[in-house]
Order: structure tokens, then C-alpha cells, then sequence
């Protein structure tokens, strides 16, 4: 018997800056993912104190600008997922397809074209789509002209991108994210809430009211949505590391509870529970900021209590280890933010620490917290792949490390957690957001690209692509 329910969403997960390509075709805008270079130091890049989202082609490369050519490529690549029986496919609208400018009141229609037609190729294929409205792709005029998120004029600017594709396709789409991992700009406000070192990124002020006009968008979204269809279904999506107080040491477990309050729930509990959480004085006052420091409104409090969000979308890598004292020095990379090594679990070619126990941790948490359905809408290994003469991956790493994470999911259910899909990251090889890379690969199929832009972007299922395949006639795990 498998443990995973009946209808049990299973299928991956893209983002449009990562893999449409396309970037000056049918009328699309700038985003600042078009503003970000290829290459491990893509973040040190654009954290420069002088960077203003000037690009330089003549030092850097430019990976998202092409993508993977989804663009022209989505029927085939659709093709694919319902091969492997794809029961849904997450995917993000880029807002400057939409809105070219993101200020404007008329929406660009080839843009809206593009996506009615990746839609119903969805559909045609029995695909459920699951929507990001915003996923890392600010329009590039916001970041620069208005200065990012903490300006409280991209709560209209959203609404009006949100209300637009919404009102367009909530008869077709059913599962909605608000803001992908929007949590992560506690570490990095460039991608998330669109503020560079030149606008204000060092001070958290402008992280907290970016935050607060996000939580606001957020809301007006999930009412607009919920206006249009009974049963949609909007989620937050935040960006989830089981932490760990590194010993028993009492500061360093008072040190954990308070990185869990403020990383991995301060943003969900807004958005979930409808108001700010008590500790967000203890959290504020860390910055030496009190709530009057923000701008807000009680329109905006009462807009967050009675508009909260129907399910938790989260992304899940890896855990992360809290110790406070100073007497561990060995230190390991991850997901936008590391920490102190974890002795007992091993870490990707980029450092981020496996553990698929942390998972069915994170699962209990969250379910215990909030009460309210889960959906692990990222997860997966970046890895480098080595096809043969054929193209052909053998990536048994992949399919362990997805494995050990579909037991963990097993087992959360048994414990009781309302889980409602898994959707794993980069369901197809697609340019990496932290370093820009090709070679950081997660997907079920190759892509025959480089990290130069070398390749014929030919698509070759992987081993893993077969397994998965499997996974999902079964609804589950098989016992072989
Ligand atoms: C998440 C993001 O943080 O992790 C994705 O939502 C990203 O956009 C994914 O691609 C994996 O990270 P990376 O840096 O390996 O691409």
C-alpha cells in the first residue's frame, strides 16, 4: 500500500528567469535576473557597494537571458513531464513578460499569450499547472526607478500583475504561489525584494518594509484570487532549513529557537496566521528597530488577518546547525546562507548538507504550527552530471538522495501531516539561481548546454528521469 494519498500532486518545479530564455521576445522587459552575470561569484558580483544593475558583456556572461530556450521549446518539454505522468508542473510568470516596465495599467497580450498556451499544453497533457506569481524576476524599471520592494508602490504595481494573470486564468489554474521564498531576503534582498547595496540593502529597515508590502501584496492577491474561484488554493512560499542547536548547550538552544522564529517562520507566520508573531519586537530590536519604525497601516493589518494564505509552499535542501558559543570553526556553503558543519550528514558538491530526516522534521513542524496543508514545491541535488558518448545520465546520486527524501515524506504522513504534492527543483536541467551555472544541475532530463552557452539544447532523459517515472505510476516508493 502506498503511503502517499489518492490524488497526491506529484511533478517539478521551474522558474521562468531560470529557463524561459527569450528575454527580449514577444514584447518582454528587463528583469533584474537579466542583470545577474554567470558564475560562482555571481552574489559578490552584484553585492558590490557600487553595483546598480548595469551589466558589463564584455567581463561576464549572462546565462538567464537565454535559458534553456523553454520559450520555444515548452511543448516538448511538457511532452516530457507527461511522460514521466507529471501530475502537475510548477512554473512562475515573468512579471515583465506581463507588465514590460512593471508600472504600466495594460497588460503586454503576447506576453498573456505565452502563457495561455504553456497552460493548455499543461492541460491538453493532464497536467495540473501550480502558479508563482513572483519568483526572483522583478521588472528591472522597479528595482530601479522605485528602488525595490521597500517602496510601497509595488503593493498597486502587483496587485494590478496579479489581478491581470489571475482574472485570466483562474478558471484553468487552480494552485497559486504569492512570493517564492520570501523569507531568503533576511540573507539576500537582491533577487526576493529587488534592493542592491546602492538602494539600501544593508539596512534592515528597508528588508523589514519590503517584507510588510510584500505580506500586503500577498494578501490582496489571495482576496482577488478568492474572489474569482471558491476553490482556488493560494500558498506562501518560504524558503525552509531544519535547524538544529549544534549541542545541548542551553545558549545555543535559546539561539536555535530564535533563528527558527526569525528564518524559518517569522514571513509564514504573517502569512499564515494573519499578524505579525509576538517575538517580532525581539526580532526588530536586533536591528535596533521598533514596529513604529515601519510604514504601516491598520488597513493593511486588517487586509493580512482576514486574506491569510490556504497552504504552505516551501522549498527543502538541506538542514543547517546553530551554534553560538565560537568553539566549532568548521564552517560549510548552502542554500543563501551556511552555517557550522553538521558531523553527522555529508554535503553536495556545493556544500549544502543532505538530510532527509530534516524534511520529515520540517513536515512536523510545520503541520504542528500551522494546521494548515503542506507542499514541498522544491527539492533536489545540484549536481554535476557526465553523460556519455549518447547523452545519457547515470545519476544514481540523484535518485538516492530524491529517494531518501520521498521515505522522508512517506513517514510524515504516517505521523499525521496534511501533505498535498511534491514537486522537485529543476525538473529539467535549468541555469542555476545562486551561481548561474548549467553545470549545477537538478533535472530528470539533460540539457545540452554549457556553462559558456555552448550546446545544441537538445533534451535527453536522464536515469533518473525513468525512476521517477515509476515513483509516480505507484504513487509512491515501490519496496524493491
Ligand atoms: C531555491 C530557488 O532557492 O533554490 C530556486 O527558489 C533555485 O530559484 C533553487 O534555483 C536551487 O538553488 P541553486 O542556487 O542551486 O539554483
Amino acid at each position: 500500500m502506498s503511503e502517499f494519498p489518492e490524488g497526491f500532486l506529484w511533478g517539478g518545479a521551474t522558474a521562468a528567469n531560470q529557463l524561459e530564455g527569450g528575454y527580449q521576445e514577444g514584447g518582454r522587459g528587463l528583469s533584474i535576473a537579466d542583470r545577474l552575470p554567470g558564475g560562482k561569484d555571481r552574489f559578490k558580483i552584484v553585492s558590490q557597494p557600487d553595483f546598480d544593475w548595469t551589466i558589463d558583456t564584455d567581463k561576464y556572461t549572462y546565462p538567464n537571458h537565454e535559458g534553456i530556450d523553454f520559450y520555444h521549446h515548452y511543448k516538448e518539454d511538457i511532452a516530457l513531464f507527461a511522460e514521466m505522468g507529471f501530475k502537475c508542473y510548477r512554473f512562475s510568470i515573468a512579471w515583465s513578460r506581463i507588465f514590460p516596465n512593471g508600472d504600466e495599467t495594460q497588460p503586454n497580450e503576447a506576453g498573456l499569450k505565452f502563457y495561455d498556451d504553456v497552460i493548455d499544453e499543461c492541460l491538453a497533457n493532464n497536467i495540473e499547472p501550480v502558479i508563482t506569481i513572483s519568483h526572483y524576476e522583478l521588472p528591472l524599471n522597479l528595482a530601479k526607478r522605485y528602488g525595490g520592494w521597500k517602496n510601497r508602490y509595488l503593493i498597486e504595481f502587483y496587485e494590478t500583475f496579479a489581478r491581470t494573470i489571475l482574472t485570466r486564468y483562474a478558471s484553468k489554474v487552480k494552485y497559486w504561489m504569492t512570493f517564492n521564498e520570501i523569507n531568503s531576503a533576511v540573507h539576500f534582498p537582491v533577487m526576493g525584494q529587488g534592493l542592491v547595496l546602492s538602494t539600501g540593502a544593508n539596512d534592515k529597515k528597508n528588508v523589514f518594509q519590503a517584507w510588510h508590502n510584500q505580506f500586503v501584496a500577498s494578501a490582496k492577491a489571495v482576496k482577488i484570487a478568492h474572489e474569482l474561484r471558491d476553490d482556488i488554493q493560494v500558498g506562501c512560499m518560504i524558503l525552509y532549513a531544519t535547524s538544529y542547536a549544534y549541542d545541548s548547550n542551553p545558549v545555543n538552544q535559546l539561539a536555535n529557537l530564535q533563528h527558527n522564529q526569525d528564518f524559518n517562520f517569522f514571513c509564514a507566520d504573517v502569512q499564515v496566521r494573519g499578524a505579525y508573531p509576538t517575538y517580532t519586537k525581539r526580532l526588530l530590536a536586533e536591528y535596533n528597530l521598533t514596529f513604529d519604525d515601519l510604514e504601516t497601516t491598520d488597513g493593511d493589518l486588517a487586509l493580512l488577518q482576514q486574506y491569510p494564505v490556504d497552504y504552505i509552499g516551501f522549498s527543502y535542501y538541506m538542514s543547517s546547525a546553530v551554534e553560538t558559543t565560537g568553539s566549532v570553526t568548521d564552517t560549510v556553503a548552502g542554500n543563501l546562507m551556511g552555517g557550522v558543519k553538521n558531523p553527522f550528514l555529508k554535503a553536495s558538491d556545493w556544500g549544502w548538507q543532505i538530510d532527509p530526516t530534516g524534511l520529515r522534521i520540517a513536515l512536523n513542524e510545520l503541520h504542528d504550527r500551522y494546521q494548515k496543508p503542506l507542499f514541498v514545491v522544491e527539492n533536489g541535488l545540484g549536481a554535476i552530471d557526465k553523460p556519455d558518448k549518447n547523452f545519457y545520465v547515470e545519476d544514481d546520486y540523484r535518485i538516492d538522495y530524491l529517494k531518501q527524501h520521498i521515505e522522508a515524506m512517506a513517514g510524515a504522513i504516517d505521523d499525521g501531516v496534511d501533505l498535498m504534492g511534491y514537486t522537485p527543483w529543476g525538473c529539467i536541467d535549468l541555469v542555476s539561481a545562486s551561481t548561474g551555472e548549467m553545470s549545477k544541475r537538478y533535472g530528470f532530463i539533460y540539457v545540452d548546454l554549457d556553462d559558456q552557452g555552448h550546446g545544441t539544447l537538445a533534451r535527453y532523459p536522464k536515469k533518473s528521469f525513468y525512476w521517477y517515472q515509476d515513483v509516480i505510476k505507484h504513487n509512491g516508493l515501490t519496496k524493491k
